[in-house]
């Protein structure tokens, strides 16, 4: 009976045990599932960014004359240069970057290859950007072609402008806090479809297939400028200010076409910011080969607080005593080039300057010739880095 009961017990006592040792091992399932999500929630990396920010073309040259079995083998011969952004946009996670190759094809075929030994490895640090700066791509690959990729390229040769893919193969190590994860071989990053002029090996002159828009402020008129102190607070002027302007756009290219999709004037006096308008009424636009285009009457008129140092109302007291006040313009751009059927991404070059206007006030009354000064001179505009630079998506 002792005996019996002895033994029920042990039955019950194992079969609590099970039961127990499994309502244990399933809470503690569920708590890692718990500690695992919440970890994933704190620390789960985002991918680092990476942006190809300049890009030049300075040689892409196809020979047909290879060797023996000619046919279908192209020699190419190319090189090509480019700044690579990677930023990374983690609060608690920083990349070892082991190793970084970066890879070209055309026409979906590779031709270059390069292992960035000088720069690897690296440790990029939270919310860091690192540059890659003059990643070069240069020399020599045969390329199997076929007519269909033959004709793509004469093509790309008439218009100048070349697709061309970029990839980033990368070997890197996640480190989260203190924790190090192993080697990681993450999926290739494409950049894919750059449209890349040829530029001629110097980067700056277009090679013969391109002109650089020109960019002219051909009338203004500074009807108002009024600089007047603020009671608050004596570094802070108030400046009242009227600054219609005539500018024009010019394509002097025969292949080549624009489509400007914003167009913001900017005007700073003293270096300082003072006006800022986008043309909204006018843009977009488009403009075709070898078109001049007006855009009249862009009106910068408003007040603005300005923070001004004892030298710079001093400036301004020198100016209004003379009559003329130098004012910088600027002009900031978004636009897509057209070549011919291929057009670019959107892009936003560098700001164009129309700097050091020379600009006497003249009142509403006054006569035509007083606009602008008495003879006011068209002013061209620098800085003009459609071809050359600005960010490449
Ligand atoms: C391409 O190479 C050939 C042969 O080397 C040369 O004659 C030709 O001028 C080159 N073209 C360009 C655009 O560099
Ligand atoms: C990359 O950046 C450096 C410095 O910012 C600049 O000198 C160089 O021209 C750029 N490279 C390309 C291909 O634009
Ligand atoms: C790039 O070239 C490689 C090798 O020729 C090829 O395997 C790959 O599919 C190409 N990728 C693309 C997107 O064209
Ligand atoms: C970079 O290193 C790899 C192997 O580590 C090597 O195969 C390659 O030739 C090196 N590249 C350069 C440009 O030194
Ligand atoms: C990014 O990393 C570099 C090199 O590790 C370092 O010099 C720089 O200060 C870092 N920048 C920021 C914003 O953390
Ligand atoms: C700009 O052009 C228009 C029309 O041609 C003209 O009436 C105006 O006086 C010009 N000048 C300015 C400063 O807007
Ligand atoms: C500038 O504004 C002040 C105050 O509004 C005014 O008294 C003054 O006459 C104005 N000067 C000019 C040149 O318009
Ligand atoms: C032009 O459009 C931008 C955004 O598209 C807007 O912020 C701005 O206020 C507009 N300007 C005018 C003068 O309507
Ligand atoms: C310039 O473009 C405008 C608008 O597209 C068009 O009306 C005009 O005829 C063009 N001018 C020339 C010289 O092609
Ligand atoms: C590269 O891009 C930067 C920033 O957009 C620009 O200042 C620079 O002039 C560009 N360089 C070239 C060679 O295009």
């Amino acid at each position: 009976m002792a005996a019996a009961n002895a033994r029920k017990y042990c039955r019950d006592l194992c079969h609590s045990c099970c039961v127990c040792g499994f309502v244990v091992i399933f809470c503690l399932t569920i708590l890692f599932l718990i500690a695992f999500f919440i970890f994933s929630l704190i620390f789960l990396p985002q991918e680092p960014k990476f942006t190809i920010t300049n890009a030049s073309l300075t040689q892409f040259n196809l020979s047909t004359a290879t060797a023996a079995n000619s046919g279908h083998n192209k020699l190419l011969i190319y090189k090509l240069s480019l700044n690579i952004t990677l930023r990374n946009p983690n609060k608690k996670v920083g990349f070892y970057f082991d190793r970084v190759k970066v890879m070209a094809n055309y026409s979906k075929k590779r031709f270059a290859l390069v292992t960035l030994n000088n720069t690897t490895p690296f440790y990029q640090g939270r919310k860091n950007t690192t540059i890659l700066h003059n990643v070069v791509l240069e020399g020599q690959q045969t390329m199997s072609f076929k007519e269909k990729d033959d004709e793509q390229y004469k093509l790309e040769i008439s218009s100048g402008v070349y697709s061309i893919d970029v990839k980033l193969a990368l070997r890197l190590k996640i480190r989260f806090g203190k924790i190090k994860t192993g080697h990681l071989k993450p999926p290739t990053i494409n950049c894919n479809n750059l449209k890349l002029p040829l530029l001629s090996s110097n980067g700056n002159e277009n090679n013969g297939h391109f002109k650089k828009p020109k960019f002219t402020i051909t009338d203004t008129s500074l009807t108002q400028f009024n600089l007047s102190a603020t009671n608050s607070n004596s570094n802070n002027k108030l400046l009242i200010y009227k600054l219609p302007l005539n500018v024009t756009f010019g394509n002097p290219n025969n292949k080549v076409g624009f489509y400007f999709d914003r167009v913001r004037v900017i005007a700073n006096y003293r270096k300082k910011r003072f006006a800022l308008v986008t043309l909204n009424n006018t843009t977009p636009f488009y403009q075709g080969r070898k078109n001049t285009t007006v855009l009249h009457n862009v009106v910068l008129e408003g007040q603005q607080t300005m923070s001004f140092k004892e030298k710079d109302d001093e400036h301004y007291e020198l100016e209004t005593s003379s009559g003329v006040y130098s004012i910088d313009v600027k002009l900031a751009l978004k636009l897509r080039v057209r070549y011919g059927k291929i057009k670019t991404e959107y892009f936003k070059p560098p700001t164009i300057d129309c700097n050091n206007l020379k600009l006497s006030l003249s009142n509403h009354n006054d006569h035509r010739e007083n606009y602008g000064g008495l003879n006011f001179k068209p002013v061209k505009c620098k800085n003009i880095g459609i071809f050359t630079s600005g960010e490449v998506y």
